[in-house]
């Protein structure tokens, strides 16, 4: 099974939709509901961060018998120091976002937490590109 969504840079209203969705599809499935819990926490992270941090982006949804993979990918700034953005608690997000609740530093390490495979190829001034797995129990 394949699901496609949008994401519009700025538009945090919208942030999770997606995540949710694929949720309710994973209820249908009977998939169990650790695995749902880990899935929706970390699409729902690269999706907060698309918001916050790119122009727009597409989410590229696979699922088959054993796993389900999570493609993101946005137009923006890029990474120019994954590692760094990997550790706990950095953060680049603005003032604005940070009012609003987000840009505690904790979204990239909770994907890695969260996810089976986690790999993030980036290129500065052009965007990122996420790819989770997640293999059901
Ligand atoms: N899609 C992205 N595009 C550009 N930068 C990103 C993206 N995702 C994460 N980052 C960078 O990595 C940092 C850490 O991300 P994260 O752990 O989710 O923390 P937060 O989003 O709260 O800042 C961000 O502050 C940002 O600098
Ligand atoms: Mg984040």
């Amino acid at each position: 099974m394949k699901l496609f969504f949008n994401i519009q840079g700025g538009d945090f209203t919208h942030a999770g939709h997606p995540s949710s969705e694929v949720k309710k599809v994973l209820k249908q499935l009977n998939i169990d509901g650790k695995t749902i819990k880990n899935i929706v926490i970390s699409m729902y992270e690269a999706e907060v961060n698309v918001v916050a941090h790119a122009y727009r982006g597409i989410i590229n949804v696979e699922i088959d018998e054993k796993k389900i993979t999570i493609l993101i990918s946005d137009e923006g700034p890029g990474i120019p120091d994954v590692e760094l953005a990997m550790q706990p608690g950095f953060s680049t997000a603005s003032k604005e976002v940070r009012e609003m609740g987000f840009g505690a530093g904790m979204g990239l390490p909770n994907i890695k937490k969260n996810t089976d495979e986690m790999q993030i190829e980036t290129t500065v001034g052009k965007g990122t590109v996420l790819k989770m797995v997640n293999y059901f129990s």
